[in-house]
């Protein structure tokens, strides 16, 4: 949709295994050239002449068709996560190498401006010293919160997925994290389980860690639970708990913030992630006019699946 919207492009092909959904995808957009068949991504980028590669396909198809797509020095945006192992990311690394590639990985996230009037009072002080912070974020998984266009249900296959629920949510939360408080250290732990979903991977999972700045973080992640996303920033002067999804409050302590000005600006405003996927789309187009790489890039979306890659070490 956002290539669709945005002036400076033109949708020249697409690849699909099924000929309904490529039929029906080129169609709604008006793409002429249709790739059918399950390897005719290859052939779509060998014969066409692309500026850019999006890959929105399952997550065991992202690391081989970024890598066709780099040794045809296509620019890429990567749906997360960008890769489902530490030999895939390295793979990467070093074919990007001496490549001038704007690549970008798709935390849309980033761009709902709640998180940079978080990040402007976390870097103005206004709250001291952050302790810790919580990131909840759930729903009801895959197949019941959204119509997957494939019926196959590749979410729950360990081999196509490469997790479960962290892998799918939790790579945003550490990305948002790292955005507000910067590096993280280590994973301390995780606990999880597979309680809702006849799944191998787990659908729910808690993950404790620490960022090299000492600040404490919990991520928690669910497909078993209502549609939520709750942010809990605990800090030497005060806390503040935002609902992302907009539908509660912000709720904050003690009440003396409320005379801060970015508090202010925050008490005015209503999260939304409405419209963040053509944001990043205009970003990611105006970043390849202006070959300048920015965020977020190959190196947050490989630190996104190193952290969950970490986390599921303490499994075994
Ligand atoms: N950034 C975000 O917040 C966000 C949100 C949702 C999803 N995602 C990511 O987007 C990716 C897709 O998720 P989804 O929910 O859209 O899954 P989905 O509905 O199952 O869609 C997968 C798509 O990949 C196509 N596909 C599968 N195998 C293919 C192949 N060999 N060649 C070409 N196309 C192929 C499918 O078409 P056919 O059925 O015709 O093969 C389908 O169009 C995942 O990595 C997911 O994590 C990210």
């Amino acid at each position: 949709m956002g290539y669709a919207k945005n002036p400076e492009c033109e949708l020249v092909a697409i690849a699909s295994r099924t000929a309904e959904h490529a039929k029906k995808v080129s169609e709604r957009f008006n793409i002429p050239n249709v790739y059918v068949g399950g390897d005719n991504w290859k052939t779509l980028i060998d014969k066409e002449e692309l500026d850019i590669v999006s890959i929105c396909t399952p997550n065991y198809l992202h690391a081989p068709i970024v890598l066709k797509a780099i040794e045809n020095d296509c620019n890429i945006l990567c749906e997360k996560p960008i890769a489902i192992s530490r030999d895939e990311l390295s793979q990467i690394e070093e074919k990007l190498k001496n490549k001038n590639i704007i690549f970008f990985t798709s935390f849309q996230k980033r761009y709902n401006p709640v998180f940079k009037l978080l990040k402007d009072i976390i870097e103005n002080n206004d709250l001291g010293k952050i302790i810790s912070v919580r990131y909840y974020f759930s729903h009801y998984g895959p197949y019941k919160s959204w119509k997957a266009l494939s019926e196959e249900k590749w979410f729950f296959d360990s081999k196509k997925a490469g997790g479960g629920v962290l892998l799918d949510l939790g790579v945003h939360c550490i990305d948002i994290l790292r955005y507000l408080l910067g590096e993280y250290d280590r994973v301390n732990g995780i606990n999880f389980n597979t309680s809702c979903i006849n799944m191998e991977d787990e659908d729910n999972c808690n993950v404790l860690f620490r960022f090299k700045n000492d600040t404490l973080g919990l991520i928690s992640v669910s497909w078993c639970n209502e549609p939520s996303e709750f942010l809990e920033i605990y800090a030497k002067k005060g806390y503040i708990k935002v609902d992302i999804s907009g539908r509660s409050r912000l709720s904050f302590g003690p009440n003396s913030l409320k005379k801060n000005k970015s508090i202010k600006r925050l008490l005015k405003f209503k999260p939304t992630n409405k419209s963040a996927q053509n944001k990043l789309i205009d970003h990611f187009i105006n970043c390849i006019q202006t070959k300048k790489q920015e965020s977020p890039n190959f190196d947050d979306g490989k630190k996104a699946v190193e952290f969950v890659l970490e986390a599921y070490s303490f499994k075994i």
